[in-house]
């Protein structure tokens, strides 16, 4: 019995005979693309051969950067063959130029390439790590710092920026914790629309707009061990509620583009996974950009176990829904071989090649091959005045008061010799940080160089290394303490190394890595007021430092200004108002430790008790060292009035919040609620708001928010998202662990 096609697929294979590709219909095009963008696309479409179709599904990296396992890839011959559809980790006008010229002049059809870099914290101008600057709470000066890289990645040639990373993470032993937004959804989410908008603008054909790329799909962030690379396995509750909105996010603003992870979710690795790539992110939320891989996650197909050799894993991917290979020349040397052995369809080779077509279309490149080529951009719009004074207010944003006993912060006018003691107080090639890409080390400001410049000629700056970062060697702790005790103030830079944190750089323990602690005690028994600059990637637990009648302020790896952004603290130029958006754990040992966490049927308690049998540990408490939220300020605010009224779908919440110090603070407001009685156990709190509000000394402000009952939804076990009516818990406060709270009923 002939199966009875419906008109629209009769309608379709006419069409597939008659143009001999299988031209979609408009609906399912790019929303974005105009009419003569379509045709051209339609045009290359059908005078392609299968080889320069697969042909655009390869990208290859340059010579000059590797950032991972080196495929090897004679990419310029291939390049004039019409074989590469995108080269990675090549900038800079000249060379771009050289290279696209091999695609536009040499090859047959003329298709420019996509250019691509890991742009993550700033191109030339570095920012902030991205763990760093989302402690500022200030979207609009993350979008700004994103739009900054852009204008300098683009001036260089670069028109696809592999970011913005949002992967959640609750695990700091994660090297990559510093590439994201912290442990929470809503704000990583947040903060992942405002990366984007950043990078594309408000055109992607203008020649200082970067395709971004959402990574990495998905749920990256969970690996066992907080060992990088290593197995997820968690529930589909999770999935949904926890890793997936951040990139739903993204693609809301408009992304172009998604990297699949190199993790497993459940077995199934990402790079193969068609529920994920297809299923859920082209058919339920209807993605229309490409999907690229991650540096050879296809070929890892083999060694995760799921592909007996990478020709099948070149099946597995491109029919999970993968459209670009990463380095693994998959792609290029099996997919005509698998068309032949019917194990691809030429329909499934088409919508790939076809989306990296729309990409090209929607950047300009057909328009102008040349448009990210200009000279007098990359000479006139690269670390200028401009850039550099936002990366500096950036790293005064991103810094957070930790601890400031005897009010040690900020440094007191007048101060006589200070002294500069610590590992990380003069290395410039620590202040940029993991994935720093083009930027240049030589040009950061170290901590030393800005404190020496604040006081201009005068010789009362002093420094003393007094150890490493890394390693157990005390030699130099006499002649730090010599030089403490001969001064009235000192500055201690403590840390990690940079490259302790990034892409495969977790650690077993989040310490104060080698003698670092030990020097901070032989420093406080001097006696003198010290204050600690804390140059990490990830949370540390720091409890020993903590300990110590000391000041600290965290200030992650501030980039090419680090050292002035942090003098601007420091001297109270700046009143710090960031608030951390990962726990500081105690111990290692209580990770993963988060805010939002569940409250169990053996709740933990915070005092001490007689009874045995409740969730905690013999050995430490069970609150953090620092909670979700926290962060000091050289003023005090105060909580009151909180007032909670209830309407039809509508939470309306008031609070007042007064300035009680002695100098005008910005103070972030954050709003969290509790689902008291859920059809799923529920957080204790969840982030559902938040004002960075700034509240002059004496002043009190009422500030209100808005929620509605979509804000309380969740995902019941049916994989559907709403809220349940009933006990809500509804609080504010200045951190999770510092709120004032009162419940209402909605019906
Ligand atoms: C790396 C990273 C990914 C990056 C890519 C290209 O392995 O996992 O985040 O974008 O390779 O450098």
């Amino acid at each position: 019995m002939q199966k009875c096609f419906s008109l629209a697929s009769m309608v379709a294979i006419l069409m597939f005979t008659f143009t001999g590709s299988c031209v979609l219909s408009q609906t399912t095009v790019h929303q974005n693309l105009s009419a003569s963008d379509i045709a051209k696309i339609d045009s290359l479409m059908s005078q392609m051969t299968l080889e320069e179709k697969i042909g655009q599904l390869n990208l290859f990296a340059s010579g000059w950067d590797a950032t991972g396992p080196m495929a090897g890839s004679n990419n310029e011959q291939l390049i004039r063959e019409g074989k590469v559809g995108a080269i990675l980790n090549a900038y800079t006008v000249d060379y771009v130029r050289a290279l696209q010229r091999m695609a536009v002049d040499d090859s047959r059809l003329k298709i420019p390439l996509l250019f691509g870099y890991d742009v993550i914290h700033g191109h030339r101008t570095i920012f902030p790590i991205p763990l760093g600057q989302s402690c500022s709470w200030n979207l609009k000066m993350i979008e700004d710092a994103e739009r900054v890289a852009a204008v300098e990645a683009t001036a260089e040639g670069l028109n696809w920026t592999f970011a913005p990373m949002v992967d959640i993470a609750r695990d700091p032993r994660w090297g990559r914790v510093m590439e994201g937004a912290g442990e929470d959804t809503w704000l990583g989410s947040k903060i992942a629309a405002a990366r984007v908008k950043g990078f594309q603008g408000k055109d992607l054909k203008a020649n200082n707009t970067l395709l971004a790329c959402a990574k990495h799909f998905a749920a990256y962030g969970a690996p066992q061990g907080g060992r990088d690379y290593h197995t997820v396995d968690i529930s589909q509750i999770s999935l949904y509620e926890w890793y997936l909105p951040p990139f739903k996010a993204c693609l809301d603003a408009g992304a172009g583009s998604i990297m699949t992870s190199f993790n497993e979710i459940g077995g199934v690795p990402s790079t193969c996974n068609k529920w994920l790539l297809t299923d859920l992110l082209r058919k339920e939320w209807g993605f229309k950009g490409f999907v690229v891989t991650d540096w050879t996650s296809t070929n890892e197909l083999v060694d995760h176990g799921v592909a007996e050799n990478f020709k099948d894993a070149a099946r597995l991917a491109l029919n999970a829904g993968v459209d670009m290979d990463m380095v693994g020349c998959t792609f290029l040397d099996y997919m005509a071989e698998l068309l032949k052995e019917k194990k691809v369809t030429m329909g499934r080779i088409d919508t790939a090649a076809r989306s990296i077509l729309e990409a090209k279309a929607l950047l300009g490149l057909f328009d102008d091959p040349y448009r990210y080529c200009s000279k007098t951009r990359q000479e006139t719009e690269i670390m200028t005045p401009d850039h550099l004074s936002l990366a500096r207010r950036m790293v005064s944003e991103s810094c957070v008061l930790l601890q400031n006993q005897n009010q040690i912060l900020p440094i007191p006018e007048g101060v006589g010799r200070v002294a500069i003691i610590g590992p990380l107080a003069d290395s410039k090639k620590d202040m940029l940080g993991s994935w720093s890409g083009a930027g240049k080390w030589e040009k950061s400001v170290t901590l030393l160089e800005a404190v020496r410049e604040r006081f201009g000629k005068k010789t009362q700056v002093f420094y003393e290394k007094g150890c490493n970062a890394n390693d157990n060697d005390k030699s130099g702790f006499d002649a730090a303490v010599k030089l403490a005790m001969s001064a009235d103030y000192i500055i201690l830079a403590l840390g990690e190394n940079s490259w302790m944190s990034g892409e495969a750089a977790s650690r077993t323990s989040i310490e104060l890595p080698g003698v670092q602690n030990e020097l901070a005690e032989v420093l406080a028994k001097t006696g003198k007021p010290i204050a600690v600059v804390l140059f990490n990637g990830r949370p540390l637990a720091i409890t020993k430092l903590s300990g110590l009648p000391v000041a600290i302020l965290e200030a992650w790896f501030g980039g090419t200004q680090a050292g002035n952004g942090i003098a601007d603290v420091l001297f109270g130029d700046v009143n710090p108002a960031g608030k951390i958006t990962m726990t500081f754990p105690r111990s290692g040992g209580q990770i993963p430790i988060f805010y939002n966490a569940k409250n169990t049927g053996r709740p933990f308690i915070l005092t001490d008790t007689t009874d045995k049998y409740v969730s905690r540990y013999l050995d430490c408490s069970n609150d953090p060292l620092f909670p979700f939220g926290y962060g000091l300020s050289y003023t005090s605010f105060e909580y009151s009035n909180l007032e909670v009224a209830t309407d039809v779908n509508k939470i309306t919440v008031t609070v007042q919040v007064a300035n009680t110090g002695s100098r005008d603070g910005e103070e972030v407001i954050q709003l969290y609620v509790r689902d008291k009685v859920g059809s799923l156990t529920r957080p204790v709190k969840e982030l559902k708001g938040f004002e960075k509000a700034l509240i002059k000394k004496g002043e009190t402000k009422t500030i209100s928010f808005i929620l509605n009952t979509n804000d309380l939804a969740y995902y019941h076990t049916d994989m559907k998202k709403y809220w349940d009516p009933g006990e809500f818990e509804v609080f504010v406060g200045t951190n999770s662990a510092e709120t004032i709270s009162k419940s209402v009923t909605i019906k």
